[in-house]
């Protein structure tokens, strides 16, 4: 798996730091509210296993899996729950963690159904931004760090669901896109 890496972004240090920061301004901002964390499989699970243990105010957690790209490196638009809640949304603060915000596109969508569930307050934390990138109009409230325009893996992000148990971001070898 190291041979595919062209180069390290973020190290697990790096990272570390980055939701930690995050962790302990969640923590502040949601004392006094009702905290559901609403976890994007499958890319943003290790985000998530790490954001959650650096909270430190009672919080729930769920699940919701949708699809976005192929096995591909761009954008569908289409986007698809596999997997919804289990969790009935009245009356909590929904906090939507995802791993990377690229096109937006997942993530509008996504918030756009969550919102009509009635939710006392929702806010999206994303690990990852790609601002250049960004095609629908959403906002992440919480961002971890801004990336450029360039296809990243590891720390839970796939390419064609490879490299998500890497423990740093890296950027894959052109070779390994078999263009
Ligand atoms: P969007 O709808 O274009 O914002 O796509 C967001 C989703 O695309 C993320 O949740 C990731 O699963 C995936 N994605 C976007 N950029 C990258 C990347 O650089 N590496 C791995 N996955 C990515
Ligand atoms: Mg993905």
């Amino acid at each position: 798996m190291e041979k595919d890496i062209q180069k390290t972004y973020f190290s697990a240090e790096d990272i570390q730091n980055i939701v930690s920061r995050l962790g302990k301004q969640i923590s502040e901002d949601y004392k006094d509210k009702n905290l559901l964390l609403v976890s994007i499989l499958k890319g943003s699970i290790v985000f998530m296993a790490d954001l959650m243990r650096s909270i430190t105010i009672p919080c729930r957690i769920d699940f919701m899996s949708v699809s976005s790209y192929g096995s591909g490196t761009k954008t569908s638009g289409v986007v698809k729950i596999q997997k919804d809640l289990d969790i009935n949304l009245e009356g909590y603060d929904l906090l939507i963690v995802e791993d990377i915000l690229d096109s937006g596109k997942t993530l509008s969508y996504v918030r756009k159904i969550l919102e009509a569930r009635n939710p006392a307050s929702i806010r999206i934390c994303t690990l990852f931004d790609k601002p250049e990138r960004r095609e629908a109009d959403v906002y992440a409230h919480y961002s971890g760090a801004e990336v450029p325009d360039e296809f990243i893996v590891g720390y839970g992000l796939d390419y064609d669901e490879k490299y998500r148990n890497l423990p740093y971001i890296g950027v894959l070898k052109p070779e390994v896109y078999g263009e």
